[in-house]
C-alpha cells in the first residue's frame, strides 16, 4: 500500500504483513513473554505467593471496610428520636465516608498491586498496518485475549479472584441498603387525613371552633380538625367558604353538605400539592399560586383552568346543636396530587 504525502516527497511504501509474518511476530511475543515470566514474580514461587497473599489481604480488608460501611449505615440512627440531629448526621457522615474510602482504597490498591507484582509487563511494538482485520489478525487477537486472561491469573489464582469478589460484594449490596433512605412505604396514609366523624372545624388563625354566623357571606377561613396540627397533618387544612345558600347547587348525594351555604374543600392543590391561597369572591373561584390552577366553587371546585386534573375534594360538614360546624367524616377521596395507586 502506498501513500502520497501532500508535500510531494517520494511516496512511502508500507508492505502489508503476510500471515507468516504475523505468526512469526506472535511467536516472538510468546518467546519474549516466557522469558519475562521466567525473570518475573513467577520465577520465584515464594515471592509470588507472598505477593498473592498481600493482594488478597488488601481485598479482604476492603471487604471489611465495606461491611463496616453497612454496619455504620444501620447502626447510627438519625432523627429527633435519637438525640442531637446534627451530631448524629456528623457521626454518620464521618463513619460512612471513612469506611467507603477505606473499602475503595483497599480494593483499588489490591488491583494495582496484582497488575504490578503478579502480571508480566512485556514491551510490545508493532508496525502500523492497514485498518482492517484479516482472519489471521482476528485469530491472533483471540489468542492474545486468552493469553491475557491466563496472565491475569483468573484461572490460576482462585484465592485472588475469590477475595476480590468477596471484597466487592458489600459495596455491591450497599446501594440496595441505601434504598432505606427512600423512607417507609406510604401504605394507606395517602388516602386519609386527620378529619373524622364529629371533629369540630377549628379556625387555624384563632384556634377557636367555627360557629354559624362567624363568617360573612363571601368570606372564607382555613380550618383544621380539632386536635390536629398543620405540622403533623399537612394534608388536612381545609377552606371553609360561606356562599349564599341559593348559590350552592347540590349534586346527587351532596344535598346536605353545605349547611347554611357553608362549603368546605381541601386546601391542597390537586396538581402538585401547593396550598390554595386566593379566593375571588365575585367569580367564586379559588386560585393556586404555583401554576395558576383555578377551581370553581359553584361547580364543586371543578378545574376551570390550569394543570390540575381533579376537583378539590369536598368535606361533608354539618351543624351541631350548639351551632358549631363539624365534619361528617373524612374526605370522600384522596386529597392532594394524583399518585400511582389512586383510582
Ligand atoms: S400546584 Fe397548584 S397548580 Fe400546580
Amino acid at each position: 500500500m502506498s501513500e502520497t504525502p501532500s508535500n510531494g516527497e517520494t511516496p512511502i511504501v508500507r508492505p502489508r504483513r503476510s500471515p507468516a509474518a504475523i505468526r512469526a511476530a506472535a511467536d516472538d511475543f510468546r518467546t519474549a513473554d516466557a522469558q519475562l515470566r521466567a525473570a518475573g514474580g513467577d520465577a520465584d514461587p515464594k515471592a509470588a505467593k507472598r505477593n498473592e497473599l498481600l493482594v488478597s489481604a488488601l481485598f479482604a480488608l476492603g471487604g471489611l471496610f465495606g461491611v463496616g460501611f453497612l454496619v455504620a449505615y444501620f447502626a447510627i440512627k438519625l432523627g429527633p428520636k435519637h438525640g442531637d440531629v446534627l451530631d448524629q448526621a456528623l457521626k454518620s457522615n464521618l463513619a460512612l465516608g471513612l469506611t467507603l474510602t477505606g473499602a475503595l482504597l483497599c480494593l483499588g490498591a489490591g488491583v494495582v498491586l496484582w497488575v504490578k507484582l503478579l502480571m508480566p509487563h512485556p514491551q510490545v511494538t508493532e508496525d502500523r498496518h492497514d485498518f482492517f482485520s484479516t482472519e489471521e489478525d482476528r485469530l491472533a487477537a483471540a489468542a492474545d485475549f486468552n493469553r491475557g486472561a491466563e496472565e491475569a491469573g483468573v484461572g490460576r489464582r482462585p484465592l485472588l479472584v475469590g477475595s476480590l469478589l468477596a471484597g466487592t460484594v458489600p459495596l455491591l449490596v450497599a446501594p440496595i441498603a441505601l434504598l432505606r433512605d427512600a423512607g417507609p412505604m406510604p401504605g394507606k396514609t395517602l388516602r386519609h387525613t386527620a378529619w373524622f366523624k364529629g371533629s369540630k372545624l377549628i379556625d387555624l388563625t384563632t384556634g377557636e371552633p367555627v360557629k354559624l354566623g362567624m363568617l360573612a357571606v363571601g368570606s372564607l377561613v382555613t380550618v383544621m380538625p380539632e386536635g390536629a396540627t398543620v405540622e403533623e397533618d399537612a394534608t388536612s387544612p381545609t377552606i371553609l367558604i360561606r356562599l349564599r345558600p341559593e348559590e350552592y347547587k347540590p349534586v346527587k348525594g351532596k344535598e346536605n353538605w353545605a349547611p347554611e351555604g357553608h362549603v368546605a374543600y381541601n386546601k391542597i392543590c390537586t396538581h402538585a400539592g401547593c396550598p390554595i391561597g386566593l379566593y375571588e369572591q365575585q367569580t367564586h373561584q379559588l386560585f393556586c399560586p404555583c401554576h395558576q390552577s383555578t377551581f370553581n366553587v359553584l361547580e364543586h371546585c371543578k378545574v376551570v383552568f390550569g394543570p390540575a386534573a381533579r376537583p378539590l375534594p369536598q368535606l361533608e360538614i354539618y351543624l351541631d346543636d350548639e351551632g358549631y360546624f363539624r365534619a361528617a367524616g373524612d374526605f370522600n377521596q384522596p386529597v392532594g396530587p394524583s399518585f400511582w395507586e389512586r383510582g
